[in-house]
């Protein structure tokens, strides 16, 4: 189960530009269906830059469940996803903050709530691709190859039209969930 945690975060240089925004609490909670035009504009922001892959509102809304929210003032002004590649693998998709409010850590906790979030759910192993490794880096997230990760390849980036020439960092982190996995030999 996906829990909700309040954060204090420093609020960022917008934020302090409006004072009923400034001193609000930052909530990191589960999606909800409501929340899916908000998770939607938030991707389709980050898409044009060619930092987000583009997601169709249908596919958001019929996996919004698998999103966690961050909300300043009950405004959604961030959110990440996990979704399972394959009965061990999960991965971090359309992580992002509102570009006002970058550089506050709210990402760090995103990606922190998301993680925990593949903990619990007994993943063995948590991926993402990524142009900006260091956020994931500094939560214990390991820079791969592209071939360390077939999953993805097999679901995503053979029909991606950047295949074979993708700028972007795998990165992975080993949670030594045991999801998927068989008995251990000699277990009852
Ligand atoms: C990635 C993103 C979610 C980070 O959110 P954020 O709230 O700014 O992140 P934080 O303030 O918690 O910073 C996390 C770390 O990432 C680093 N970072 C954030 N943005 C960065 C950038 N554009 N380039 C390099 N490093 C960056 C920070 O320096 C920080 O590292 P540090 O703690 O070692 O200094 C945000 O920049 C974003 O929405 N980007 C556009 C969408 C995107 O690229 N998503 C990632 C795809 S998986």
């Amino acid at each position: 189960m996906i829990t909700t945690s309040t954060v204090s975060v420093e609020p960022a240089a917008d934020v302090r530009r409006h004072p009923a925004a400034a001193g609000a609490e930052v909530s990191i909670r589960p999606a909800e269906r409501g929340d899916a035009p908000a998770i939607d504009r938030l991707v389709a922001a980050n898409v044009g830059p060619g930092l987000l892959l583009p997601r169709s509102s249908a596919d958001i809304l019929r996996h919004v469940s698998r999103f966690l929210v961050a909300t300043r003032g009950g405004e959604v002004i961030g959110c990440g996803e996990l979704a399972p590649l394959s009965k061990t693998m999960s991965e971090v998709r359309s992580l992002v903050v509102v570009a006002a409010e970058r550089g506050g850590g709210i990402g760090s906790r995103l990606l922190a709530a998301v993680v925990a979030g593949g903990r619990r759910q007994g993943a063995a192993r948590v991926c993402a691709f990524t142009h900006i490794p260091r956020a994931f880096v500094a939560q214990g997230f390991s820079i791969v190859p592209h071939t360390w990760l077939p999953e993805k390849i097999m679901t995503d980036c053979q029909a991606c039209e950047w295949f074979r020439r993708c700028a972007q960092y795998a990165v992975v982190i080993e949670l030594g969930g045991s999801r998927g996995r068989g008995p251990r030999r000699g277990s009852p």
